[in-house]
């Protein structure tokens, strides 16, 4: 009897051995969302992080993907991130970060920075750090910039060769006041709207235009609803790798690191990504039969002077000097 028992407790301990062993070996779910396909910019950046995520930690954590905004638009999801009731991590463009850190405004003025080059290079420096920090105080842990490349108008009621051309278009923006101001300034009538809504109100001619990069006008195919793309290359478009506070804290400190190293090998995969967009973009929207225009060094410097007025209020909004050190910046 006293044996029977003996290998019951036995059968019964190595039992509950597997099963902890089983679940110890289940990996933790990290929801992450972002507002364009898996095959986006967007969905490199998440598979990027996820991949380095993984091996880091020998495959502690699972990421369950959300893509083409299926957890709602940007703001939604920062507002589900500060809370804690939403998705863990997002992948967000600068769309709405200015209204949680106004400061991440300042990437967001017109005709501010050269290339891509000189756009990584003031994200990699102090002042794309400082920025990255200030979102602890908003309840949000920025862990990297990731970008879009540079954005370029599309509209449906001609090229856009002189900032006349703008003159009462209704032209989607982002729910970003900087961008508002400029397009306000230049004489369009800048209507801001959260991604979800842009192509419906495209096809229901409630909008006449929108601006976004090469990476984002071929991944939503929006030759199928515009007719012109204009090359303005009016704003380099940064976007952020978020987690929420909640799970930040729930991480030990080598999971924090290898979730920090991932969400840089995520930046640079979306890098690349739009390295490659900026590259083919135009023949692809060409072959997708939309008419395009280049906006030449001299046009642009009129844009620029027509959005004199909105530069007058990001100097106080930013400070000139914020803004001269970015422009310094090599
Ligand atoms: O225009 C926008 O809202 C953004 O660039 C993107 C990525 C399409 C969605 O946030």
């Amino acid at each position: 009897m006293k044996s029977i028992l003996a290998n019951v407790a036995l059968a019964s301990a190595i039992v509950t051995t597997l099963w902890t062993s089983a679940a110890a070996a289940d990996p933790v779910e990290v929801k992450i969302a972002y507002a364009l396909a898996r095959d986006s910019h967007y969905g490199a950046a998440a598979d990027g992080w996820e991949k380095a995520v993984s091996e880091a930690s020998g495959g502690r954590y699972k990421f369950t993907h959300f893509p083409s905004s299926a957890q709602g638009g940007e703001r939604e999801v920062l507002e589900g991130l500060q809370l804690g009731t939403g998705v863990q991590a997002a992948v967000v463009s600068s769309g709405t970060l200015s209204n949680f850190v106004p400061e991440a405004g300042v990437t967001d003025i017109p005709f501010l920075f050269r290339d891509l080059a000189h756009g990584r290079a003031v994200l990699d420096g102090p002042i794309g750090q400082s920025i990255l920090d200030k979102f602890e105080d908003a309840d949000l842990i920025a862990l990297a910039w990731g970008e879009q490349g540079f954005r370029h108008i599309t509209n449906n009621r001609q090229p856009i060769e002189k900032p006349e051309d703008l003159a009462g278009l209704k032209i989607r923006t982002m729910e970003n006041p900087v961008h508002i101001a400029a397009f306000k300034a230049a004489g369009a009538a800048p209507t801001p709207m959260s991604w979800p809504e842009v192509i419906p109100a495209l096809q229901q001619g409630a909008i006449d235009a929108q601006e976004n990069p090469l990476s984002v006008i071929v991944s939503a195919k929006l030759w199928e609803v515009q007719k012109y793309l204009t090359l303005s290359g009016h704003v380099y478009s940064t976007a952020m790798l978020v987690v929420s506070p909640d799970f930040w804290n729930s991480l030990s400190e080598a999971d924090q690191k290898i979730f920090l190293d991932g969400a840089k090998a995520g930046q640079a995969a979306m890098r690349g990504f739009v390295d490659n967009a900026e590259k083919s973009g135009v023949e692809k929207a060409k072959a997708g039969g939309i008419q395009v225009n280049t906006l030449s060094a001299e046009q642009k410097a009129n844009f620029q002077a027509a959005m004199k007025d909105a530069y007058e209020g990001y100097y106080k909004t930013y400070s000139k000097d914020l803004i001269d050190q970015i422009i310094a910046t090599k």
